[in-house]
């Protein structure tokens, strides 16, 4: 079976985050043929376009060197204000350029979500879901993973207890190897697909 390598990416740089904390959680429920490498955006600068393209910082450069080598993407993403956080859009942002060369062009991807409110981030997951069809990127339609009350469903260690969210995130895991394996079977069989969309 072919190995794939996933990129987390927590959009909350809270110690106690629990979007970072159910990354840990699909950690401990991979299936088989599957890494995840939970990655830290604390050490990204705001994005200027001033300092993109040649000269990029050097944090920012580690950044898209490990979401080019991931085979997909999970994203465990906060609601802030209805929508992603800043954090999130930030990385986003500076990993979507150059236009047109971007690593996160037909990316696969995986979106959850943990919020302490009623609607377990589904709002900021339709935000997140637009900025990935804007980057050409292939997401995981379901499961949708909505983990609300987040007082209430993670424990003291800021484990996720809740059963169906956990389940929930095991299924997405298993979504996502398909969707990914499946994916990088066709870019072998047709490697030269290009994106006819115009970007700026
Ligand atoms: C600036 C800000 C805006 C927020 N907006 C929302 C919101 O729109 N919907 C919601 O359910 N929770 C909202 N919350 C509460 C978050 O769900 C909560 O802080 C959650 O713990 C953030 O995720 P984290 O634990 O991964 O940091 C907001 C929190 C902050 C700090």
């Amino acid at each position: 079976m072919n190995s794939i390598h996933v990129l987390g990416i927590s959009g909350s740089l809270r110690k106690s985050s629990y979007n970072t904390a159910i990354l840990h959680a699909a950690s401990a429920m991979l299936p088989e043929g599957m890494s995840l490498e939970i990655y830290d955006l604390s050490a990204l600068p705001l994005y200027n376009a001033d300092n993109d393209g040649d000269n990029i910082p050097e944090s920012v450069r580690q950044f898209k060197a490990r979401v080019t080598a991931a085979d997909a993407l999970l994203f465990a993403t906060p609601e802030y204000n209805y929508s992603v956080s800043g954090v999130l859009k930030n990385a986003i942002d500076w990993a979507s350029r150059p236009a047109g060369k971007s690593p996160l062009i037909k990316k696969t991807a995986a979106i959850m979500g943990a919020s302490t409110g009623n609607f377990g981030t589904v709002r900021a997951q339709m935000h997140l879901r637009d900025i990935c069809v804007y980057n050409n990127m292939l997401v995981v339609p379901q499961p949708e993973v909505l983990i609300m009350k987040a007082k209430e469903n993670f424990d003291a260690h800021g484990k996720l207890t809740n059963e169906l969210s956990r389940d929930l995130i095991r299924k997405l895991l298993v979504a996502l190897a398909e969707l990914t394996r499946r994916m990088k079977s066709e870019r072998e069989l047709a490697p030269t697909t290009e994106a006819a969309a115009v970007r700026v």
